[in-house]
């Protein structure tokens, strides 16, 4: 056999256990990784670059206490983290259709995410609703939504999505419910705190 050939074929089955504990090791540790992320969140720091001041959400409260718009029980989290469900869920739910990843089967749940498994399927609110003027991580564009009342094209950047999502909810609480503090849309400085 020609030498540098064996040297060489040598050199590749030594290679190939060194490369595969190398993988190893490194799915591991971001599993590891990912799976820490994975627990429920406590209080959330938003808003961080808000010059009204951040906003300290308590992510524990709402998603286990009796913060639905009726008050008998805690919010569905794909009320919030709305692409994720499947497909069809999200189509329950118009002006909503978007699911991520497009082709999921799981619907987001305390028990979904303590399953650690990849199809929890959770990301950022903000890789989706960047800030003005710059390109989301997670997708192509803003996205955008066509104005429940007039033509006019809504550009759901992170400021309006999350006032859609928090300050409106907290205006229906309002209508239902005396008895809670719920900050509604003109309550700037009750959730803007410097
Ligand atoms: C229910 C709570 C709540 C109320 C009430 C509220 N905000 Fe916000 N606001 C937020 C959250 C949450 C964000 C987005 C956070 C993020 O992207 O991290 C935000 C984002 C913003 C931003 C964008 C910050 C940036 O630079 O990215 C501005 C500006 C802002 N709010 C102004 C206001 C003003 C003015 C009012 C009152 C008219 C108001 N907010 C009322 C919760 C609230
Ligand atoms: C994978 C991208 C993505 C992520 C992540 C995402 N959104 Fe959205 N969001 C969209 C798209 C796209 C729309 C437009 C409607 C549609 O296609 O479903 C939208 C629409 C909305 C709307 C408008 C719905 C209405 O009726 O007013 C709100 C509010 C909103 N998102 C808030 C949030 C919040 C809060 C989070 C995080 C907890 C979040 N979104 C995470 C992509 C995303
Ligand atoms: C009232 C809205 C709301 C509800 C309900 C809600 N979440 Fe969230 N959740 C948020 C927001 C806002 C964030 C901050 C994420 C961001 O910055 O985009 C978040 C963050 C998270 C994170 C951290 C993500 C990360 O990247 O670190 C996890 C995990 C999570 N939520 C799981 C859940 C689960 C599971 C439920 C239901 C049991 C739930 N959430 C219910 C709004 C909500
Ligand atoms: C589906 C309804 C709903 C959504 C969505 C929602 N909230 Fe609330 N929120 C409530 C209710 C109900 C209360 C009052 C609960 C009470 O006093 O018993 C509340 C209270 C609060 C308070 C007062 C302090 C506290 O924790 O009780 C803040 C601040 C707040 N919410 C911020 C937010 C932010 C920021 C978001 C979006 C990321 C959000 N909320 C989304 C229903 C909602």
């Amino acid at each position: 056999m020609n030498r540098r050939f064996a040297l060489l074929a040598g050199l590749f089955l030594i290679g190939l256990p060194v490369c595969a504990s190398v993988l190893a090791i490194g799915s591991r540790s971001t599993r590891a990784a990912s799976q820490e992320a994975r627990k429920l969140p406590d209080v959330i720091v938003l808003a961080k670059d808000a010059r009204l001041g951040q906003v300290s959400f308590n992510h524990a409260n709402h998603a286990t206490k009796n913060y639905s718009i009726s008050g008998t029980g805690p919010i569905a989290c794909v009320e919030c983290h709305h692409t994720a469900q499947p497909a069809s869920e999200v189509a329950k739910h118009p002006p909503l259709k978007t699911a991520w990843p497009a082709d999921r089967t799981t619907t987001l749940t305390a028990d979904l995410l303590s399953s650690g498994g990849d199809s929890v399927g959770l990301i950022a609110c903000r890789s989706c609703h960047a800030r003005p003027g710059t390109t989301p991580v997670n997708w192509p564009e803003i996205p955008t939504l066509k104005h429940e009342d007039s033509a006019a094209i809504l550009t759901l950047t992170n400021q309006l999505a999350f006032h859609r999502n928090c300050a409106n909810c907290h205006e229906e609480v309002a209508k239902h419910r005396q008895d809670v503090k719920a900050p509604g849309p003109q309550k700037c400085t009750q959730c803007h705190k410097k």
